[in-house]
């Protein structure tokens, strides 16, 4: 017997059974929905609708109900559709007649999204301090190789030296950015839709600023028809995600490169690689490919979702539904991907000697020379055009642009820009990649992150 038999003269269609029931994902949210249940009930009791002691028992039911699934022991019947029904179903068998006052007021439209909300609130949190963690790593790699620079690259053609903490703090803001705007999107989703009912609210006396409070939502809907259809809260959350994604993304394919062969920049920890099955010589980045790999499906979830919200008229209509599991696939792979590569950057052996060879590449000393032509007076578009010059003739000739500077009276004086980190120290402009301003830089970084962490 389903909820709604009463108008119903046969039973639903094992097909449509098949399609339309959701326990078998949404039994996740079963902590969430107890807890906007357990604050519904209260509010029942101040509205008079149920008597106190009503209200108690249904309290300790659904604890009992939580306590079942905690464990393990829930039984699911053949008639429970989605975690709602089911925790209805199961409650009113265990505390008799007064299970039937549980629902008073309220529709699954009003209460589903109230439980995704409760959902995704700790998830965006969990995600956030994860995406710290990250943060501390990449802090924890450059500090440990406080020294240590590369080429930066732009086109992935060297351009310029930069110390290996400036190329990692240009991820962790990104990733800072990512914390914000989690936080940011949590805030928005802060809102309670319970009381809303079905989509028109109710003729009873209830009170969705106190159900609000209690649940630690900042406000209650000011529209009930918005209230049961806005899924702008997982539309936000899945960008964010994918953002934070596309981000681990592009670390991922930067750990590929810096630990092939041809770049020999950086190696990782045996813990976080893999072997071949064939190939005995084999060590592969498995963790940044994947890492890589998974922005697809974050993207995918998005859009996903984005194409169920677009045509649909107000106010819940059961599309809907489908809201959940590219919500929940997205959180259990961001939470997954963060702590694997948190891992891995921990386990990372930077390849200084390599690296820094690289980065003394002769040609990289280009601009400096240019940038001291300014300083002697000369306009930047004449010193382009000049050390442009010297660079065609090392070219041209395959002779080292080091020798054709040296080997010229009229350029020799800046043959010590060559000196290996010379170039590097050079970039001392608030925010630049050298060592006099990298300081700045982390004092920056860790006041943002403090006060990330504040609003966690
Ligand atoms: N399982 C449903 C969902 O996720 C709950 C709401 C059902 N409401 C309805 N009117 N059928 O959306």
């Amino acid at each position: 017997m389903t909820l709604w038999s009463g108008r119903f003269t046969s039973s639903m269609d094992a097909t449509l059974w098949e399609l339309s029931e959701s326990f078998s994902f949404d039994q996740v949210l079963y902590a969430h929905d107890i807890e906007g249940s357990k604050a519904h009930v209260d509010g029942l009791v101040r509205a008079g609708l149920l008597e106190a002691g009503e209200g108690e028992l249904l309290v300790s039911t659904l604890d009992q109900v939580r306590g079942e699934f905690e464990r393990g022991e829930f039984i699911r019947a053949a008639s429970d559709e989605d975690i709602h029904m089911a925790i209805e179903r199961r409650a009113t068998e265990l505390a008799g007649a007064v299970g039937a006052k549980l629902h008073t007021s309220r529709s699954r439209n009003d209460q589903v999204a109230t439980t995704l909300r409760l959902f995704t609130r700790d998830a965006v949190t969990e995600i956030a301090r994860s995406a710290l963690r990250l943060v501390d790593a990449l802090v924890y790699v450059g500090a440990a190789n406080a020294d240590a620079y590369l080429p930066g690259y732009t086109h992935l053609q060297r351009a310029q030296p930069v110390l290996l903490s400036h190329h990692l703090n240009a991820h962790a803001w990104s990733l800072l950015r990512d914390v914000d705007r989690l936080l940011d999107a949590r805030t928005r989703m802060n809102v309670s839709p319970l009381g809303a009912g079905a989509l028109a609210g109710t003729s009873l006396p209830i009170d969705p600023a106190a159900t609000a409070a209690a649940l630690g939502f900042g406000s209650a809907f000011a529209n009930s028809m918005d209230a049961v259809s806005d899924r702008d809260f997982v539309a936000e959350t899945l960008f964010d995600i994918a953002l934070l994604g596309v981000h681990l993304s592009r670390m991922g394919e930067e750990l590929v490169l810096w630990t092939s062969a041809e770049f020999n920049f950086a190696r990782l920890g045996d813990d976080f690689t893999t072997g071949s099955s064939m190939l005995p010589q084999k060590k592969n980045s498995d963790v940044a490919e994947l890492a890589r790999g998974k922005a697809g499906r974050l993207v995918g979830n998005l859009t996903g979702l984005l194409v169920m919200l677009k045509g649909l008229p107000l106010a819940y209509n059961r599309d809907l539904q489908e809201d959940k599991e590219p919500l929940f696939d997205s959180v259990r792979h961001i939470n997954l991907v963060l702590a694997a590569m948190t891992g891995a950057y921990r386990s990372l052996t930077f390849n200084a000697v390599v690296a820094q060879a690289a980065a003394n590449d002769p040609y990289l000393v280009a601009i400096d020379i240019a940038e001291k032509l300014v300083e002697e007076g000369l306009p930047f578009r004449q010193a382009h055009e000049m050390v442009g010059k010297l660079v065609g003739q090392s070219v041209s000739s395959g002779v080292d642009f080091l020798q054709v500077v040296g080997q010229d009276p009229q350029f020799a004086r800046f043959s010590v820009l060559f000196e290996p980190g010379a170039a590097l120290r050079r970039r001392q402009s608030p925010g630049a990649s050298g060592p006099l301003a990298s300081q700045a830089q982390a004092n920056r970084l860790a006041t943002t992150r403090e006060a990330l962490e504040a609003r966690l």
